[in-house]
């Protein structure tokens, strides 16, 4: 590469700049990349979230009927219970795809943070058996403008992470504050923390990268990179603490002003 302002240096000093612009366009050359890749995973979403909807709608269609058919004593009536919901999980889980490959944040409306923690745990109850669950939830927190479906995703994929993290049991602490601050404004923070097995300093970085999975078959890698985007459409941020063999720390910050505004 040919670059004038560098010409009188010495052959030292101009290979060290050399080397320093190489390395840069390396760097930009692969952010390109990445944010290509972004762009094609965000498509190839869409399109499996669309392929997904219709058959999932005659699925749930079907399985209300059967339901309705059975009385609410028999031993049937629990395992249908269980096949609507995961169903309806499914369901917002592509409806939020779909709205995420649009940029879009979906309808906003002002959020009960407290209700949506609420309502996502009680969704993985069946799985928490052997984990003492904390809900240390502070009164002073408002509502927040946000789309309540993308904020419940957000907090059922970090609760469930967490649940995954203690598979021998553990204590899950769900906090919540708001964070007075004249700086960055004004911000109310969520933290779900577990006493799992923590993740190992070398993962830091890749957690929130689209596939990236340690769960083998079981895990899409999908789960962090999608809360993240959500959190970022409200114009907000996703942290996390963790260490090894003591447990992982994930901690949400949402901006009391309205997301559409920024
Ligand atoms: N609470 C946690 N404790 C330990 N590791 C975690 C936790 N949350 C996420 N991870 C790590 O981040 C990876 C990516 O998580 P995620 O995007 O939700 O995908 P998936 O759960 O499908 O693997 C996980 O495979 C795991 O290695
Ligand atoms: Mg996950």
């Amino acid at each position: 590469m040919y670059c004038p302002n560098y010409s009188a240096k010495t052959q030292i000093g101009k290979s060290a700049v050399q080397d320093n612009a190489a390395r840069r366009i390396a760097e930009l050359e692969a952010q390109l990349v990445h944010s290509a890749k972004l762009v094609t995973v965000g498509q190839l979403a869409a399109c499996v979230a669309h392929e997904i909807k219709n058959p999932l709608t005659s699925i749930l269609g079907y399985a209300y009927q059967v339901r309705k058919a059975v009385s609410d004593d028999s031993p049937m009536a629990k395992d249908l219970d269980i096949i609507i919901t995961q169903a309806q999980r499914i369901s917002r889980m592509t409806h939020s795809l779909l709205d995420l490959s649009r940029q879009e944040i979906g309808p906003i409306s002002p959020c009960d943070i407290h209700r949506l923690l609420d309502q996502a745990l009680d969704l993985l109850k069946f799985q928490m058996k052997t984990v003492e669950v904390r809900q240390e939830y502070d009164k002073q927190v408002p509502f927040i403008l946000g789309s309540a479906s993308q904020l419940e995703q957000v907090f059922l994929n970090l609760l469930l992470n967490a649940l995954q993290a203690m598979p021998h049991g553990g204590t899950l602490t769900i906090r919540t504050a708001l964070v007075r601050s004249s700086e960055e404004g004004d911000q109310v923070q969520i933290s779900i923390s577990d006493t799992g097995q923590g993740i190992p300093p070398e993962h830091m970085e890749q957690i929130f990268q689209p596939f990236f999975t340690t769960r083998g078959e079981s895990g899409t890698g999908l789960g962090l990179y999608v809360s993240q985007r959500i959190i970022h459409n409200h114009g907000g941020s996703i942290t996390v603490e963790s260490t090894a063999g003591v447990g992982s720390t994930f901690t949400v910050s949402l901006p009391l002003d309205d997301p559409s505004a920024s």
